[in-house]
């Protein structure tokens, strides 16, 4: 499976924190934004990540991941001049996919909740078609949102409705097999001039092969598009970090445990930060992990 993470846009609501920087590389607490996301390609086992960006924050982005090959990955980057809709991300990334299935992340999504990985390892071998995921929220007028059945099956999907049908939100995180280059090739842009997700997802709910797991009370999804989300974002994870002494989309302890890099790689890594509290968490873990093995 490919991974892509789609993380552009002009941020407008972030204004003026966005005039110099992209979103994406704001912090959440105490890493970059683009962590959160590119953690669950990793907890789901995708080595082979595109990060699209506009053409002004490629290059930031290139300094934060480069070529991936520290944390044994393989990020690439494309550019995406105009922001032409979320399912753009599939036309700019049809030569990555080349017949794959694929998972796409939104840049700006963060997850997080225990036993997230295997969810979605699961949901990755079961992906037949299209695999949704979905969060009750209080105000669903605000995103995609999903009907389902008892079984998972996807009912009904509408992009921002103004009477909602259910309260289940479709998140920021999508998996799709090969044929989803094909699908988003087919669709016409929305009244707002973009190429919708939603209508992507509609494509596959027509086939009957969508389906959608819902994220239960033990998982968290925020997304930082504005300025109370992301600050409420970081005091989520500075709360979470500082109570349990663990760190939430570590992506130099995933690569590790994922057994994508060696525990002295890690280490190395960690060691490069060592004047950060983040450096050192990163040099414990890999020393804790390196004394069991
Ligand atoms: O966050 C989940 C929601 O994301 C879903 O529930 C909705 O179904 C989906 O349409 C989307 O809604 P948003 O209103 O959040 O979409 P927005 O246009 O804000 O784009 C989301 C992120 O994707 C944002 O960080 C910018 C990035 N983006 C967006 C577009 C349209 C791009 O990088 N390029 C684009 O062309």
């Amino acid at each position: 499976m490919k991974g892509i993470i789609l993380a552009g846009g002009s941020g407008t609501r972030l204004l003026p924190l966005t005039l110099s920087t992209s979103k994406q590389l704001l912090p959440v607490y105490d890493k970059p934004m683009a962590y959160y996301p590119l953690s669950v390609l990793m907890l789901a086992g995708i080595r082979e990540i595109l990060v699209i960006s506009t053409p002004g924050s490629v290059p930031a982005l290139r300094a934060l991941f480069g070529d991936g090959a520290h944390l044994g990955l393989d990020v690439s980057y494309a550019e995406q001049a105009e922001p032409r809709g979320i399912a753009d991300a599939f036309l700019i990334g049809a030569a990555h996919i080349t017949g794959s299935d694929s998972a796409l992340v939104l840049g700006d999504n963060i997850f997080h909740g225990a036993g997230f990985g295997n969810l979605l390892r699961k949901t990755r071998e079961e992906l037949d078609g299209c695999a949704l995921f979905g969060y009750p929220v209080s105000d669903p007028e605000r995103y995609g949102i999903a009907e389902v059945d008892e079984t998972g099956r996807l009912l009904s999907i509408e992009e921002k409705p103004e009477k909602p049908r259910a309260a289940n939100a479709v998140t920021g995180l999508y998996f799709y097999d090969p044929d989803v280059v094909e699908v988003a090739r087919g669709i016409r842009p929305s009244a707002r001039g973009e190429l919708e997700i939603t209508d992507v997802n509609r494509a596959y709910l027509a086939a009957g092969r969508a389906r959608v797991t819902t994220l239960g009370r033990g998982f968290t999804w925020l997304d930082a598009g504005t300025h109370q989300s992301l600050l409420e974002a970081s005091q989520y994870v500075q709360v979470l970090e500082n109570r349990q002494g663990v760190r939430v989309a570590c992506i130099e302890e995933i690569a590790l445990r994922m057994g994508f890099i060696s525990p002295e790689e890690c280490y190395a890594l960690g060691r490069k930060m060592e004047k950060s509290a983040y450096g050192h968490y990163v040099m414990e873990v890999a020393r804790a992990i390196g004394d069991r093995s």
